[in-house]
């Protein structure tokens, strides 16, 4: 981040707030953007259960309840492909999955470094989760949120227009959220 001896503040890491209802879906609804782009084509039902698990590292639960309706498909269906297929997993690799998109936009704007500085902050490799499993590292392909390329999930929390400096500030958030989270 930013010193306050230099002449202008770089552009702050933006997160990306849900759609009020009635709006188009925001950059951080995933669920909504996987359906869009699935549920008009035919075998849609894997291939957005494989861009569920790719943005989140598995297929939560929650995700699974929104999408059904989403994409027109029985939750039952679902979960029927789900325990079917062994690559897909229905818990989480890791407490916090972060995943870094790599599609292009992302990649033009240094997702490269973006996801090599989370690697060695967490100490773990892309793909792989910390020995406590704490945290999960993932490289993604385009999550939809080109315009505030690069981008970075996690846990569903769109983090955008990030700088490589920024990444000890998204883990810091993400562990102050859940520690406020637990004492509530
Ligand atoms: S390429 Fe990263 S969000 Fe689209």
């Amino acid at each position: 981040m930013s010193t306050n001896d230099q002449p202008a503040a770089p552009a702050k890491p933006v997160l990306a707030q849900p759609a009020a209802p009635g709006k188009p879906a925001a950059p951080s609804d995933q669920t909504a953007i996987i359906a869009k782009r699935w549920r008009a084509k035919r075998g849609s039902l894997i291939m957005a259960l494989h861009e569920v698990q790719e943005t989140y590292g598995y297929v939560p639960r929650d995700v699974a309840l929104k999408l059904a309706p989403q994409i027109g498909v029985p939750v039952a269906r679902i979960y029927e492909v789900l325990t079917f297929y062994n690559y897909f997993k229905t818990s989480a690799p890791g407490k916090f999955v972060v995943s870094v998109c790599t599609g292009t936009a992302c990649h033009l704007k240094g997702s490269g470094d973006i996801l090599a500085n989370f690697s060695a902050q967490l100490g773990c490799k892309e793909g792989e989760s910390t020995t406590d499993k704490l945290w999960h590292l993932q490289g993604v392909r385009c999550i939809g949120c080109c315009g505030i390329a690069p981008a970075v999930i996690v846990n569903g929390k769109v983090f955008g227009k990030l700088k490589p400096a920024d990444v000890g500030d998204v883990i810091d958030k993400v562990l102050t959220a859940d520690a406020a989270a637990a004492k509530v």
